[in-house]
């Protein structure tokens, strides 16, 4: 390796060319400790990257393979305003267009002619049914087909109709989906007393239910009836599990549409609305988990 033509030309740049050192040492010396740190560093490096590579294989490509716990999904609507209100006067076009026009946006990726692929998309049904399993995820199945989910389903709140949503009518309508989360099946109730007595007529087979009330007391009675739209007016089990933005681009969250038909008017009203299921949780943190509340008002003077 050491080569003294080389050492010899070399020392000819350095300090102590007499002795032939360089800070006490010879190149030849210096060489060798320069090759050494050399060696150690390109080991450790190498180690480095050898497990970082390890643990990306053993990770899936789609989902991350130690999530035993999903945070339990977001529930989010549409018209949705930064305090949560819906505060509008039914006299007054511009007072609830921003919230209509945010509606008919949301509502324009359901439009019937773009779920008409047949390599996309499939009827999945018009009532609830078991999960619907497109084989595993990290099977080399590739990119799955999506449920259809129509506008029309939502009857009324689906804006086909009433380019208003109701809110002409003074009794408006808010969409409503649980956030997509990879691999995650809601469950249902398992039984009629893990949930509010006034939910418990929405609970049935193949469903997450979604119940909304007054969120105060003092506002008992005040909210009128409330209807809900879309299959088996809760959140279809069909549609579950979603398999990722790669695997499953053309996914469609199935929708519910809630409908304030007999508000008490001039009122502000604290709405909460929540969907029920085992593994469907609530926490003090996060307000759209599993649930949200609404300030409403409709004013008619
Ligand atoms: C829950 O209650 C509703 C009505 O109160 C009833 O129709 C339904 O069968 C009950 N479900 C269970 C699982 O008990
Ligand atoms: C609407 O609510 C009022 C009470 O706020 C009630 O008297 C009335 O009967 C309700 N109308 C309908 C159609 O349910």
């Amino acid at each position: 390796m050491s080569s003294n033509k080389e050492d010899g030309g070399w020392k000819k740049f350095v300090w102590n060319s007499e002795k032939g050192e360089f800070c006490g040492r010879t190149g030849g010396s210096w060489f060798k400790i320069l090759g050494f740190y050399l060696i150690f560093y390109s080991f450790l490096a190498g180690l480095f990257v050898g497990t970082i590579q390890c643990l990306l294989l053993t990770l899936s490509d789609y989902k991350p393979t130690w999530q035993d716990r999903v945070a339990p999904p977001g529930l989010s609507h549409t018209p949705r305003s930064d305090k949560s209100e819906l505060a509008f006067n039914l006299n007054d076009l511009e007072t609830y267009l921003p919230y209509t026009k945010a509606m008919r946006d949301f509502l324009s990726m359901y439009d019937e002619d773009k779920q008409r692929d047949q390599m996309k998309y499939e009827d999945c049904g018009d009532e609830p049914t078991e999960y619907k399993y497109r084989g595993d995820l990290n099977s080399d199945v590739g990119v799955r087909k999506a449920c259809r989910f129509q506008r029309s389903l939502l009857g009324p709140c689906s804006g086909i109709e009433d380019r208003e949503f109701g809110f002409k009518e003074g009794k408006p309508c808010l969409i409503v989906k649980l956030n997509r989360i990879v691999n995650f099946v809601p469950r249902p109730p398992s039984s009629n007393d893990s949930i509010p007595e006034a939910a418990q007529y929405k609970v049935r087979p193949n469903v997450i239910p979604i119940f909304c009330t007054n969120r105060r007391e003092e506002d008992a009675g005040k909210i009128g009836e409330v209807k809900y739209y879309g299959i088996g007016e809760g959140f279809p089990l069909q549609y579950y599990p979603y398999y990722s933005k790669v695997l499953h681009p053309q996914y469609l969250q199935p929708l519910v549409a809630i409908q304030f038909v007999n508000v008490t008017m001039n009122t502000e009203l604290r709405i909460e609305c929540k969907v029920f299921g085992e593994n469907i949780g609530y926490s003090e943190k996060d307000k759209f988990q599993g649930r949200f509340e609404l300030k409403l008002q409709v004013t008619n003077l």
